[in-house]
Formats: structure tokens, sequence, C-alpha cells
């Protein structure tokens, strides 16, 4: 392949898919999905948006410290204490990016920044030459691009690459665009800017019309090289691009599109559950790819094709995107060594001997309860067992529910409140309600539960549950997840996980752009 067939990704989950309502992230999640992307081989992770706030430097700081193989980008308006901060926080990353931005929209120029073109441009300029002090590897993008002025976007685009600016990346900020007008748009500031041969075209598509990913590939026949997506097409709004379903289509459509990535795509399946985990945002049974389903033949007629030749009803091997056999791997009577090499087996690895024997302790438990243990328990319990935040405020002891016909269920619980153990009992209108109650007699968090889903992790009656809880308290949300064989046990985990969240000083209040 020439380097012109490449097709670089972008991955910005840690920081437009951190401005997902409830997303946010510590400081040791993002370097552990950071981890999960480096291993995946994206090329560029965008890991935050340093001025926003003392946590987010600290992360993109972490990050820049952590990853070897992968550009750690920073993310900073066309501002000088933007663009310092960024510069600062990738201070000692083997290779930076500084992603700078300003809006080009004639709404966004008027409304938002009250800036003439002319600012907006000599604004543009200066920050990308500012950004030029720090690294040599400087992005820019004219923000809410897809409702921009074709021939401003070409005057911008034209300066900031004769700035310095190596990657020019063009934002449907707002979801607004359709597949054809799209591509129509990269072509033309491809063969009108002067300049465009010295810069990578780049692409950041919103799914506000469902149509990131479509956006995003009519791009990349039209010429752009760089796609900015997120795992699991989380994002603000309705998301961003989905980065399993961008590069898929180009692995599997090689017929169509004349580029490829890096990546090994037997990673994704992996980092989309890390991702799910860490977040607490589900993935859809029939997401493209990642989904529980992506895979399953349920019509009779399909399954009989599929086991005659796989070729005939599927495109992809769920093996290549990472999906194992899900087969009976280990039981009660397995040691360490089986759990660590069946884990490698499946792509997860441990940072340390620690991390690895906290996850095994956790194993031996869920063996007691359950006998058989797949694929997919030991994904859950390696990404539940690194929910465990620092400083955990309340964890949970025990918990005792009953629950009887014609009688109003009740649970008891103990908690242990920085270091204190504490009880509570509440009655309820089912055993989870119970426990919640229960909960809340202890803690009194004030906040208001949004959310409440459940799905199981493997199939049978002795499979955990799995449970994502969304809790709001003055207009900050966050999710929280928990696993367990007993769903009335998950929940109470997921209740405390966002609880625990809820009362962590919050990285940034709102982490919405035009906040800072
Ligand atoms: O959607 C957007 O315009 C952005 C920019 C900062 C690239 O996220
Ligand atoms: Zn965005």
């Amino acid at each position: 392949m020439s380097n012109t067939d490449r097709l670089i990704i972008f991955d910005t989950t840690l920081r437009d898919g951190e401005q997902s309502p409830g997303a946010s992230m510590t400081r040791d999640e993002k370097v552990r999905i950071a981890k999960a992307l480096e291993r995946l081989r994206v090329d560029v992770i965008e890991a935050g948006f340093p001025i926003a706030s003392p946590g987010d430097f600290e992360a993109v700081q972490a990050v820049a410290q952590a990853i070897k193989d992968s550009t750690v980008c920073g993310l900073a308006r066309a501002v000088d204490k933007d663009i310092d901060r960024a510069g600062e926080a990738l201070r000692g990353a083997n290779s930076a990016r500084i992603h700078t931005f300003i809006a080009t929209s004639p709404i966004h120029m008027k409304m938002k920044l009250r800036l003439q073109p002319d600012q907006v441009v000599e604004q543009a300029v200066a920050a990308v030459k500012r950004a030029r002090r720090y690294t040599d590897n400087v992005e820019f993008s004219p923000e809410d691009a897809g409702r921009s002025e074709t021939d401003f976007l070409c005057r911008v685009l034209e300066a900031v690459i004769e700035a310095g600016a190596g990657t020019v990346n063009i934002p449907d900020t707002v979801g607004y665009s359709i597949p054809e007008q799209f591509g129509a748009l990269i072509r033309q500031l491809r063969e009108r800017v002067p300049n465009s041969d010295k810069a990578v075209f780049s692409v950041h598509c919103h799914n506000d019309l469902g149509l990131a990913v479509a956006n995003s590939l009519t791009a990349v026949s039209n010429g752009a090289r760089q796609v900015e997506c997120t795992i699991n097409g989380l994002g603000e709004r309705a998301g961003n691009a989905s980065l399993e379903e961008v590069v898929m289509a180009v692995r599997t459509r090689k017929d169509v599109f004349s580029c490829d990535t890096g990546l090994d795509t037997t990673q994704i399946v992996n980092c989309s559950r890390l991702v799910s985990g860490i977040t607490g945002f589900p993935v859809q049974p029939n997401k493209a790819i990642v989904g529980a389903n992506a895979f399953a033949h349920e019509s009779g007629i399909h399954q009989d094709g599929v086991l005659k030749s796989r070729e005939t009803y599927e495109i992809m091997r769920a093996q290549d995107v990472g999906w194992t056999q899900n087969r009976m791997v280990l039981g009660k009577h397995s040691g360490r060594n089986a759990f660590r090499a069946r884990l490698l087996e499946i792509g997860i690895e441990f940072e340390s001997e620690e991390e690895l024997n906290a996850a095994f302790s956790r194993f031996k438990d869920l063996a007691d309860k359950k006998h058989e243990i797949f694929d997919d328990d030991l994904q859950a319990l390696v990404t539940d067992a690194g929910l465990a935040l620092e400083n955990e405020r309340a964890k949970l002891m025990s918990l005792r529910v009953c629950s009887e016909t014609g009688e109003t269920p009740r649970a008891d619980v103990v908690l242990s409140i920085d270091g204190k153990e504490e009880a509570g009992v509440a009655l309820g209108g089912g055993p989870v309600d119970a426990a919640f109650k229960a909960i809340e007699s202890i803690v009194s968090s004030g906040t208001e539960l949004q959310l409440y889903s459940v799905s199981n992790i493997t199939s049978g009656t002795d499979a955990q549950g799995e449970v994502t809880v969304r809790l709001e308290k003055g207009g900050r949300i966050v999710n929280g997840q928990g696993a367990d064989t007993d769903i009335v046990i998950a929940s109470a985990k997921a209740y405390l996980n966002a609880y625990n969240k809820m009362v962590q000083p919050a990285l940034r209040e709102h982490p919405q752009i035009g906040d800072v």
C-alpha cells in the first residue's frame, strides 16, 4: 500500500465521546481506554480538551505519558491560552498533535463569535502558528464547516495550510450534511484550495440525521484520508461516526475504497466493551459490528446457508472484529495460569500482577455461583473489575432482599461509607426499588434516577445480568454499571457505581466546548 492509500484513524472517544451526557471519564479510565485504542493501533488518540478544566489537563497529560505507539492529540480553541495549555499537557508525548479550531459558518461567526470573517481568518492563522511552536503536527478545523460557505472555507484552509497545518479537518458539527453533498464539498475543497496537496484532508461527522458514517465514507471516496470517529459511535448529542463501522466498511469493501487502515480489527469488540463498561452506555443488540446480534442468524434459511457456506449470508468474519466463539472455557477448578492464558487469547492483557490477582479473585467468586464461565463472562468480569473508582466513597458490604407473593419487597443493605459501616432498610415496589431506597436511606444523594436497564451477558438462567443506572443531579448526569449473577446485586452495584461517580468532583461541569 502506498502512503496515499493509508486511511488515518483519529479516535475522539476520549474527547467528543466524553461530551455525551453522562459519559465523563476519570483520568485513569481515560488511560485504560487509550491503551486499548493503542492496542487497536489507531493512528491518533484525541485525549481531551486541556483548557477545559484541571481534570481534563491531567487526563491528557496522563494519556500523553502512557501512550507510545499512537499520536496523542489535545484540542484547543484558536486562542493563545488554549494552545499553550494543550502544548503543556502534551509535553513528553512520544508523538503529539495540537488540534485547533474556530467556527466558520455565518451563523456561528455572527451569533457565537461576533467576529467578522477577516478576523476569523486572522485568528485561525495565528493559532496554527502558535501551535507550531509546540509541535510540527498541527490540525486545524473550521467548526460547522458543513454549514459554511465553500468560498470562505477555501480561503481559510489555504491560509492555515500556508501557516503550517498538516491536517485540515472538515467537521459536520451539527450533523446537517447529506452524503452526496458532503462528498462534493470535500472534492471541491481539494480541487480549489491551491495548496491542498500539502495537507491531509480529514472529516469529522456527527450523527444527528443518522448519516455520520455515510458522510465519512463518501468523503473518503472523494479523497479524505483521515476520519475522526469514536468507539460505539459515542459523542455529543446523537454521537460521532462509529469507528468500527467506518473501519470495517473500508476493509470489507476494498473493491470500492482505494485505501485501508492500519488497525488490528480483532481488538474492536474488546474496545467496544471497555468503552461501554466505563461510560455506562450499553451497546444496542442490533448495532453493526459490535452489537450482540451482529453475527447471529435467527432464521432457518440463513442458518442453513451459513452452515453450508459462510459467505452466503456473512460478509465479514466475526473473529476478524474480535468476537470469540464464546466457548465454555473455564470452571471452578481452573487455575490462575489458565485464566491468564484464556484472557490473553481473547486479547486482554493486564498492566500489573495486582490487576491480574484482583480479576482472578473475582473469577473465583463468580465460578462459585456459575458453573460454566464463558468468554463473555470474562470480558464483563475484567470490565467490572476496572469500574472501581479511586477513593470510592460507598462500597456494598451486604444486601438481603425479601420478595414474596402478596408481600411488599424489603431490602436490608450494609454499605461502607468512607470506611465506616452503615445499615439501611427500605420497602419498595419491587426488590430493585427496595434495594435502591435502602441505599438512599444511607447516602441521601438527592439524585434522580433517569434510566435503569438490565441485559444478560450470556444465555441461561444462571447468566450474569449487566445493569446500567443513570443518575441526575443539578443538571449533571452520570452512568453506572454493575454485573452479577444476581440482578438485584448487579443493580445495587450499578447504583453505587453511579453514586460514587456523582460524589467525585466533576472534571468539568458541562463538557461542552462553548462552556470553557
Ligand atoms: O464537531 C465539531 O465541530 C468538533 C470540532 C472541535 C472538530 O468537535
Ligand atoms: Zn464534534
